[in-house]
């Protein structure tokens, strides 16, 4: 060691910082990989030997009885290793994630088209397929519910009405100096991730197996998976590089292909890979869920809310995955950022036969967020106000405002600075001019603007998933292993945690090796999802981190004979006292006296509670905000539309890294915009989804990119102690794209002379976008009128 004095280390010019700390705009660990292809999914690893490939036989009807099942052929086809039905399994028929409704394979009833009824396992996906199309299975077709409409006509739901309130909304919409009904349809979504659902499945000795899959949720997929195999946990392992995009679609849906994957490894004692097509994934896989939200709102003469009731009809599919909590969530933000004083929200959790739908970015969320959007807009255009002062007029404020219809005090509020600074920086009321200009010397075509805000809340709300393992080695050259639950599908997780690590050992990003998520190293991790993956991982990895810098600190201490206030981590080295040694040195030293450079890491996110059956507590430790103003044009002759111009400003906490947050608030709102505008679920009249592939299901297009589109993050520190004063970004950000959907009702607004409410659903294609101008061309100022079919009294 060499020998330099403090007072020398004090004078010296300061030395260059690590490289690749917290808060470096740092690129994606694997961008470069991306980029060449060199990055490994799941199918890119070299094949096994004796490798055999499923496919999944579909019901073609909704509804239906299986009569009859003959798979003979199917059996004696060229290639064919297995065939798996339900009578196959060799334990449970279950792969529901929370309640046990959800058969693998379909079991004498399917229930939606598309519903797999067995398993093909050949020596190629090409005799797989064909020897699938030799089977012979009689249905009887049952009338099917598909609808909404339908479902709640028939009283089909999956749990009870459940109603959240605060107040006495009836008295106070009587009591209101103005009254407004209106409704909003909302399509469901799919999730395009670019690389499909996946799994290979390698048997091992005794009951073991492996399973490599592209899930965002290894724990629970090795659960399910030992259910299905009647195994204990330990007998199967998952593991997880990334995936080619999740976006919640592959939370919950990953279990059915890896269970049907392990099923056939270890019948056969052959590995086992089961790949979807992109058809088939489409078909198969559950989806955003579609919503139907109705208000009745009373607001005073500026334009306040004193009282509103919503009632949001969630179409979940047939059978629960991940519905309860998605349809709670839409109720948690029916308030987005707005105080309503006397509020009460009813929601429906439709069951149809169709396919059960699942997590999607923001997890009901959006649905419940564009609801009230639609109202502020609805307020506006009756009063005759800007939309933007009306939303401005209810937002969230001090005491007597704070509070959200769960009871929960709303004290990290800075929503009403988002929405003053963006409106200041974009020169809000120049740009409404305009607009106006424009609209006023174009015929054919009308430009729309609005700003809206978002408050998302953070946080599992069924809180015990809040919870997080890591596991970090310090290897004997000063290198680092770093592991923990959370996995990456794109968002950059892997990147944030390991800075975080870097940070805590002082020591550059490049001595941190990120490796696969994998059951056998944390254990019982929950899902990388509600965006929560840093907040939790991050903390769970700093503290393994400590755990071991903490011993290397005492073992400082006790080789120089100073007290632990005169350790210091500097960028790759130690200060020790009077001395300064490279950062490897010490761990080697470390090492050979025997001291433990291996540690476990543990967090759980303090502070939140929730009482399901009364929908109230604090389920949210805290809120991300942000807000954007969108930009659009439409063509009145086609109803084709473009976003012109997006301005946001969002607050992500102190970043872990600029570079990946606004990655993910650009990608957020793309997302939310494709949803809202070309993205469209058609399915006909038997139930049979017919958008199942890129040629009739239009996710944007980089052409689709607006023109102006600027980023800022808004300079906010997290009052909670989350890692480092981050927030989380994964989801927020989607929902700022209902400002788009906004503006192009202000554009359809234009068409009249008066004040009206142009009636647009979602998405705004350009035949509901013509639709709409026909109807505000007849100058209706009312909304469609609530289909009378919805009986609900
Ligand atoms: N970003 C990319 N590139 N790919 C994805 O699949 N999923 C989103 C979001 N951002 C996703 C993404 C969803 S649905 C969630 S919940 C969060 O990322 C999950 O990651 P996080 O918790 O680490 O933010
Ligand atoms: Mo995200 S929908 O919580 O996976």
């Amino acid at each position: 060691m060499t020998d330099v004095k403090m007072a020398d280390v004090k004078t010296e010019k300061p030395k260059a910082p690590i490289s690749g700390g917290v808060a470096t705009a740092i690129a994606h660990d694997s961008a470069a990989k991306h980029v060449a292809g060199s990055a490994r999914y799941v199918d890119d690893l070299p094949e096994p030997k004796g490798l055999l490939h499923l496919y999944a036989l579909q019901s073609p009807h909704a509804h239906a009885r299986i009569t009859a099942m003959d798979l003979d052929a199917v059996r004696a086809a060229p290639g064919v290793a297995m065939v798996v039905t339900a009578a196959d399994l060799p334990a449970a028929n279950q792969i529901g994630a929370v309640f046990k409704d959800e058969p693998l394979l379909a079991d004498g009833l399917v229930h939606y088209a598309g519903h797999p009824v067995a398993v093909v396992a050949a020596n190629s996906i090409d005799q797989a397929r064909h020897a699938a199309s030799l089977a012979q299975i009689s249905y009887e077709v049952l009338a099917p519910i598909l609808t909404i409409a339908d479902a709640h006509q028939a009283g089909s739901y999956l749990e009870p009405p459940q109603k959240m309130a605060r107040g006495d909304a009836s008295k106070a919409l009587k009591a209101a100096a103005h009254r407004l009904q209106g409704q909003l349809a909302v399509n469901g979504q799919d999730h395009f991730y670019l690389e499909g659902q996946v799994a290979l499945a390698i048997p091992g000795e005794d009951e073991d197996v492996h399973i490599t899959s592209s899930t965002q949720h290894p724990s629970e997929l090795q659960h399910l998976v030992a259910e299905v195999l009647g195994v204990a946990n330990h007998a199967v392992s998952v593991e997880v590089r990334r995936m080619g995009g999740g976006f919640g679609g592959k939370e919950s849906q990953p279990a059915i292909f890896a269970a049907l994957a392990a099923v056939v490894a270890k019948h056969t004692g052959r590995p086992a890979k089961f790949r979807l097509d992109r058809d088939d994934d489409m078909v198969i896989t559950g989806k955003r869920h579609e919503a139907l939200i109705t208000y009745d709102v009373g607001f005073d003469a500026d334009g306040r809310i004193e009282g509103i009731a919503f009632e949001q009809f969630i179409r979940c599919g047939y059978a629960a995955d991940l519905s309860l909590a998605v349809s709670d969530r839409a109720m948690f933000h029916a308030d987005n950022a707005y105080f309503l004083p006397h509020v009460e929200i009813t929601s429906f959790r439709c069951r149809t036969h169709s396919v059960s739908n699942t997590a999607f970015r923001g997890f009901g969320g959006p649905q419940g967020v564009i609801g009230i959007e639609r109202v502020m807009d609805d307020i506006a255009a009756f009063l005759g106000k800007d939309p933007y002062a009306v939303r401005c007029l209810n937002l969230y404020g001090g005491a007597g405002r704070d509070l959200t219809p769960y009871h929960q005090q709303v004290t990290d509020n800075v929503i009403g600075q988002i929405m003053a600074d963006l409106a200041d920086e974009t020169d809000y009321a120049a740009r409404r001019a305009a607009v106006q200009a424009f609209n006023e010397s174009h015929r054919w075509q009308k430009k729309g603007l609005a700003l809206t805000p978002v408050k998302f809340g953070i946080s599992f709300t069924a809180t015990h998933l809040n919870q997080a393992g890591a596991l970090v080695h310090l290897y004997a050259d000063g290198s680092v292993h770093l592991n923990h639950g959370g996995t990456e599908m794109g968002q950059g997780l892997m990147t944030k945690v390991a800075q975080v690590v870097a940070e805590e050992f002082q020591i550059d990003l490049s001595r941190i090796k990120i490796t696969a998520t994998h059951t056998g190293k944390v254990p019982n991790s929950s899902a990388t999802a509600a965006s929560s993956g840093s907040d939790l991982n991050g903390m769970a990895a700093q503290a393994a981190a400590r755990t071991i810098k903490n011993r290397l600190i005492d073992f400082a201490c006790e080789k120089a004979g100073v007290g632990r206030d005169q350790v210091r981590f500097e960028a790759n080295r130690v200060v020790i006292g009077n001395e300064e040694i490279s950062f490897d040195a010490l761990v080697r030293e470390a090492y050979f006296a025997r001291i433990s450079l291996s540690s476990t890491g543990f967090y759980k996110t303090p502070d939140i509670h929730y009482d399901r059956a009364k929908h109230q507590g604090r389920p949210f430790y805290y809120y991300a905000y942000g807000a954007a103003l969108s930009e659009v044009v439409i063509d009145v002759l086609t109803g084709e539309s473009r976003v012109l111009a997006v301005d946001i400003l969002h607050d992500v906490g102190r970043s872990l890294n600029p570079a990946v947050d606004k990655g993910q608030i650009e990608g957020g709102f793309i997302q939310g915009m494709g949803w809202l505008t070309t993205e469209e679920l058609v399915f006909d009249a038997d139930g049979r989804l017919r958008t199942h592939a890129p040629s009739t299901y239009k996710i944007p297009a980089a052409s689709d990119r607006p023109d102006h589109f600027r980023i800022s993050l808004f300079d906010n520190a997290n009052k909670e102690a989350t890692i480092h004063r981050s927030k989380a970004v994964g989801e927020p950000p989607f929902m700022l794209a209902i400002s788009v959907h906004s503006a192009l009702v202000d554009a359809l607004a234009s068409l009249a002379d008066g004040p009206v409410r142009p009636c647009l659903d979602a998405p705004a294609t350009p035949e509901a976008i013509l639709q709409a101008i026909h109807q505000t061309g007849l100058g209706a100022v009312g909304m469609k009128a609530f289909a009378g079919s919805l009986d609900h009294g």
